[in-house]
């Protein structure tokens, strides 16, 4: 039976008097530090202390007190860890453990480094999980609308006998709980998103790459494989969303659309490498791949997104976006 929380079943009085330190200024970071302040906490930012810190100007002109990470962390009570992945073991090192004293709670936005051993944090700590499942842009719109993106929570170590109360207000201090939050373990929060990160992300920009390509090979004009290619999945995507697959095939595509999905859709599946995968991300083989690149300065990376910022494809989208709007 899975554990969901409404904002109903969540109290933030925890969180009152207690300081929050959001370490970390970036996409989700500056989303969760102003949603958890328009909700009442009082939070603060922890960045790098060099005055070329794009994250340190970007806190200040949003009205947060900012300080160094290892000053953050002597502060604060709850510290959401909002940094970069592989940037965190190095920091978590030398700014924040030796800070650390008994009774904080670490709130990590991702299960990486926990799980695979990159950050141990003593037992007199509580250490637990919230992520929003969305870019931090809408973490934030969502809240200032009056809702909320749908999350998750863990509670990896307990050391108060409150670190499910603590996670959960945190994830109602930012919102989620407007949706709904799950709780789940470390485990499946960062297998199930490195898994979703390679095959759905993965997959589907590979298939949108090759559909265009085959399209252009066989002499159709650039912007209509491109609409066919991105913009006509973007809009079914949202009526699947908001009415279920099978509302869409049967009574919202025509009969054409649905005998295609169902005869040729499994054909361009493999699923042998969808289950390959899913066992090596089990294994740990995909993190340790990542943690290796990172730690070379990203080579493949960078030579990977040289030759995909040059296709024809990424031209073609920006006369697209010029010729017929975003
Ligand atoms: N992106 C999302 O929407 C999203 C969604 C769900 C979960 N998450 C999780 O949220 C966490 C934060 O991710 P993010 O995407 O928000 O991060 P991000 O924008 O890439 O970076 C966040 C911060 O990391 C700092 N940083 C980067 N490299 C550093 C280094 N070598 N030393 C010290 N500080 C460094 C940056 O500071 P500077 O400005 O000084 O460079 C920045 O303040 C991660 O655990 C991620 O998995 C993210």
């Amino acid at each position: 039976m899975e554990n969901i929380y409404h904002d109903a079943d969540v109290e933030l009085s925890i969180l009152k008097g207690k300081t929050l330190a959001v370490i970390g200024y970036g996409i989700q970071g500056k989303a969760q530090a102003a949603n958890a302040r328009d909700s009442g906490c009082a939070v603060i930012v922890g960045t790098r202390a060099s005055a070329e810190s794009p994250s340190r100007a970007e806190a200040e002109a949003d009205g947060f007190q900012t300080m160094d990470y290892a000053e953050a962390t002597r502060r604060a009570d709850v510290l959401l860890i909002e940094l970069a992945d592989p940037a965190q073991p190095a920091v978590y090192r030398t700014e924040i453990a030796p800070n650390l004293r008994p009774g904080q709670t670490l709130c990590f936005c991702h299960g990486f480094n926990v799980l695979y051993g990159a950050i141990d944090p003593p037992k007199t700590v509580n250490t637990v999980l919230f992520v929003p499942n969305a870019p931090g842009a809408f973490v934030r719109a969502k809240y200032q609308k009056g809702e909320g993106v749908y999350g998750c929570v863990s509670v990896d170590h307990d050391a108060t006998g409150t670190a499910r109360e603590i996670v959960l207000a945190i994830a109602k201090a930012v919102g989620s709980t407007r949706a709904g939050v799950v709780e789940l373990s470390f485990q499946h929060e960062t297998e199930g998103d490195n898994f979703e990160e390679q095959i759905l992300y993965g997959g589907a920009i590979h298939l949108m790459r090759l559909c265009f390509q085959v399209m252009v090979e066989h002499g159709y004009s650039p912007s209509f494989a491109y609409a066919k290619s991105i913009r006509s999945l973007r809009s079914v995507l949202d009526v699947m969303d908001e009415h279920g697959i099978e509302s869409y095939l049967t009574t919202r595509s025509s009969r054409t659309c649905e005998y295609a999905v169902r005869t040729r859709g499994p054909r361009v599946i493999n699923e042998a490498a969808v289950r390959e995968i899913f066992a090596e991300t089990e294994r740990g083989e995909f993190a340790r791949d990542w943690m290796a690149e990172w730690a070379l300065g990203m080579p493949k990376l960078h030579r990977m997104r040289r030759s995909a910022a040059e296709s024809e494809m990424e031209r073609t989208g920006v006369t697209w976006r010029r010729d017929f709007g975003a």
